[in-house]
């Protein structure tokens, strides 16, 4: 089948895609499930036997028992076992009624069909039957009476394999999973670098490469969220990686808690990668019959560099993981009051705000957080999700009506998984809360964390999450959330599925969202936590664009941008303009640069415009006429990583380019000055050699927003020599090049 073939003589399955192959083998009489190869795309798998090793000592334990302990320990597996002889990292561990924890898979039957089956209650990727292929391989312990369905999906249009794993008790006694990695891949080391991201609060996915040593190279989560300080992503990259060649297998999460990815390098120098939820305070029972399915995790093998991964991902991403309607559509350029007011608003206030926006060319206010209850500040107020008339006099539909009379969308943010102390949810169910008994559970920014793995508190929350949507024309949804997990206890479950509440609150988490766009299916939602502490795969399932990060700083964003943009396209990425000095930093960077930053994802502003200068004001005119000139080609085109200003410590470059290679935009923006600096030369990517560009420059200030520069030149220049970078004075200077194919 497309995609997707089982060699029967060999016992092999052979997966491609596009540009890569994957190759899995069962070997010997007990059918051990062997990892061969994978990397770029055989055209003839002949001799792919040879590829089992097992001609070497110590060989399969068929042809050599007395060294079962040495094969297990080498062998490279498709998903590795526990407590029986492989001493790397397992890929599942089971404790029995005995209390014992071995597990060991061996090979039963597979399936090959076309398309690709959800998965119960998580986010994952689809695609049609013309598009994607699925290989499901069963696996049982015999001892435990264990199936693990490993299930690997691959794409047509993208060279992303989709892994992931679901378990079934078939045995008659209840097992707990303690471990349920979603993938594990073993190949001999290459002198790997590792990239992951890293960050903080107003710092998210800033990109570090290590080299890969010997022991074990970890990144997770603990927080009950992806994290602001780790992503759940891993790359092993050849030591001459760059942006456009060498070797990079990448390796992407699509869940939104705790997760583990690990690199583990071994005595004989290979490599074993796993990645799933964090085993650490993870338990989940399985009774006789029951089910349980890991998420998914993305794979992806590039020859051609960082670049080709990119480009990979957000193809994935955007065809085959985001479900909005709004995927491939302009988002309204909206205006945020967050930074403009904070939690000092009125009906009045965000009116005018609204009235003078409007007035330049922006499309929607989103009313931010302050809304409801008696949340004035905040100390108070969350779950308390009716409107507070004091601050919005005569109701929300009124001011929606009127902003809708200005003819601007509106929208409006919630926090719905958490409570406040001073609340009145508090104040009636005290014990929805996450609290351990006799500990007095930990506050963040003054709130609680909700159990939403609960039934009845997910349903309360939504029923007047809804209440209030219906009762006036909301078209947009922030959906933010601001602490991380602690004090997880879940008073709803006995003992011994305690284990079972981090990931309990993330289904929780995503069924409510289903439910949101269930019953609101045109409406825009972004997603949101603290800026980015949830940007992940698994949220983009459900809104196709995230707030990345509190910082609004241009110039702190452009490694924020650097890091997100190279696993996810510029399209899910939210980025306003805001004042200076800017409020995470102190740093004033001009306008225009602020505008050209926040240009290269979703567009909006986050300051109060009766406050802006006229300069500005004209400037943000020209900002959304050149968004929405431009947004076609930002949102859907292909994205290249050109220089780095993180590595460089001069400028940042990137260019997004039509599939077709007829125009392009070139994104420069410079650091801090330097005196006597010289122009220089930027190769540029994806274009078409022999075609000549008419070179542009993109100004707001311009009357047809293009600057024509009056040179013309050929693709073959462009990627050979370069564009000539002018150097622009002050600090944090930018411009937005546009070639455009005569
Ligand atoms: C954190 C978000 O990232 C901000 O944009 C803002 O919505 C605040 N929360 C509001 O509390």
């Amino acid at each position: 089948m497309m995609g997707i073939a089982y060699l029967a003589a060999e016992r092999v399955f052979q997966l491609d895609t596009p540009n890569t192959t994957y190759l899995i083998g069962i070997v010997g009489t007990e059918g051990f499930l062997g990892h061969l190869y994978y990397g770029k795309k055989l055209n003839s798998v002949q001799g792919a036997e040879s590829l089992f090793r097992l001609e070497e000592p110590p060989y399969t334990p068929d042809t050599n028992a007395r060294e079962r302990l040495d094969f297990l320990d080498t062998f490279p597996t498709e998903y590795s076992g526990h407590g029986v002889g492989d001493f790397r990292e397992s890929s599942i561990r089971v404790k029995d009624k005995n209390g014992h924890s071995a597990v060991q898979l061996f090979y039963v039957s597979h399936e090959i069909y076309r398309g690709k089956r959800a998965l119960e209650g998580l986010p994952a990727t689809f695609g049609s039957e013309d598009q994607v292929t699925t290989l499901v391989i069963t696996c049982e312990d015999p001892v435990l009476k264990l199936r693990a369905r490993l299930s690997y999906s691959v794409f047509q249009d993208t060279d992303c394999i989709a892994r992931s794993v679901s378990f079934e008790n078939a045995g008659d006694d209840a097992l707990y999973l303690e471990k349920a990695m979603s993938m594990c891949l073993d190949m001999d080391n290459r002198d790997f670098q590792v990239c992951s991201l890293h960050g903080s609060w107003g710092r998210e996915r800033h990109i570090e490469w290590n080299r890969l040593g010997r022991g074990s190279f970890r990144v997770a989560s603990l927080r009950g969220e992806s994290s602001q300080q780790e992503h759940p992503f891993l790359a092993l990259a050849s030591p001459d990686i760059t942006q456009e060649q060498g070797e990079v297998y990448g390796f992407h999460f699509v869940y939104s808690g705790n997760f583990l990815a690990q690199a583990q390098v071994s005595q004989f120098d290979s490599v074993r990668v796993v990645m799933g939820i964090n085993p650490e305070d993870f338990c989940w029972k399985l009774e006789a019959g029951e089910g349980f399915q890991a998420p998914e995790a993305i794979l992806i093998y590039s020859c051609r560099g960082l670049d080709f991964m990119t480009q990979n991902l957000h193809d994935l991403y955007r065809s085959h993981l985001i479900r909005s309607p709004y995927l491939h559509r302009k988002r309204p350029v909206l205006i945020n009051n967050w930074e403009g007011t904070y939690f000092d608003f009125d009906e009045k206030k965000l009116l005018e705000i609204a009235k003078e926006s409007a007035a330049l060319g922006i499309e929607m206010l989103v009313m931010d957080d302050g809304w409801f209850g008696n949340r004035f500040d905040d100390a108070r107020a969350l779950g308390d999700w009716r409107v507070n008339e004091e601050k919005l006099k005569g109701g929300l539909k009124a001011l929606v009506d009127q902003v809708n009379g200005l003819g601007m969308k509106f929208g409006m943010w919630f926090e719905p998984e958490m409570i406040s102390g001073d609340s009145d949810l508090y104040r009636a169910h005290p014990d929805w809360a996450f609290a351990l008994p006799d500990r007095e559970p930990c506050r963040h920014r003054n709130q609680y964390v909700l159990d939403i793995s609960r039934r009845e508190v997910r349903d309360c929350i939504l029923e007047r999450m809804f209440a209030v949507l219906h009762s006036a024309n909301v078209e947009y949804v922030k959906w933010d959330m601001n602490r991380s997990l602690s004090d997880v206890a879940g008073i709803g479950l006995p003992k011994d599925r305690q284990g079972e509440i981090y990931h309990r609150y993330v289904l929780g988490m995503y069924e409510m969202q289903e439910r949101l766009i269930a019953e609101f299916p045109d409406l825009l939602l972004e997603n949101c936590s603290a800026g980015g502490a949830r940007f992940d795969p698994g949220m983009l399932y459900y809104s196709p664009q995230i707030w990345c990060t509190d910082d609004t700083d241009a110039i702190e964003r452009l490694a924020i941008q650097e890091g997100t943009a190279m696993l996810y396209p510029l399209s899910a990425m939210g980025a306003h303009v805001s004042v200076c000095p800017n409020h995470a930093t102190g740093r004033v960077t001009p306008f225009a640069t602020r505008g050209n930053v926040a240009l290269a994802g979703t567009f909006g502003y986050e300051l109060d415009m009766t406050k802006l200068k006229p300069e500005d004001k004209e400037l943000v005119r020209g900002q959304v006429a050149l968004y929405h000139r431009f947004n076609d080609l930002i949102r859907e085109g292909v994205y290249h990583r050109l220089a780095s200003l993180r590595e460089n410590h001069d400028y940042d470059c990137f260019q997004i380019c039509s599939r077709d290679g007829g125009e392009a935009l070139v994104f420069y923006i410079e650091g801090m000055k330097r005196p006597n600096q010289r122009s220089r030369f930027q190769r540029l990517r994806g274009l078409e050699g022999e075609a000549l560009y008419r070179i542009c420059v993109a100004d707001p200030k311009e009357a047809g927003l293009l600057q024509d520069t009056g040179n013309i030149m050929s693709g073959d220049v462009l990627m050979n020599a370069g564009i000539k970078l002018e150097r622009l004075w002050g600090d944090f200077g930018s411009r937005i090049l546009y070639l455009k194919r005569e």
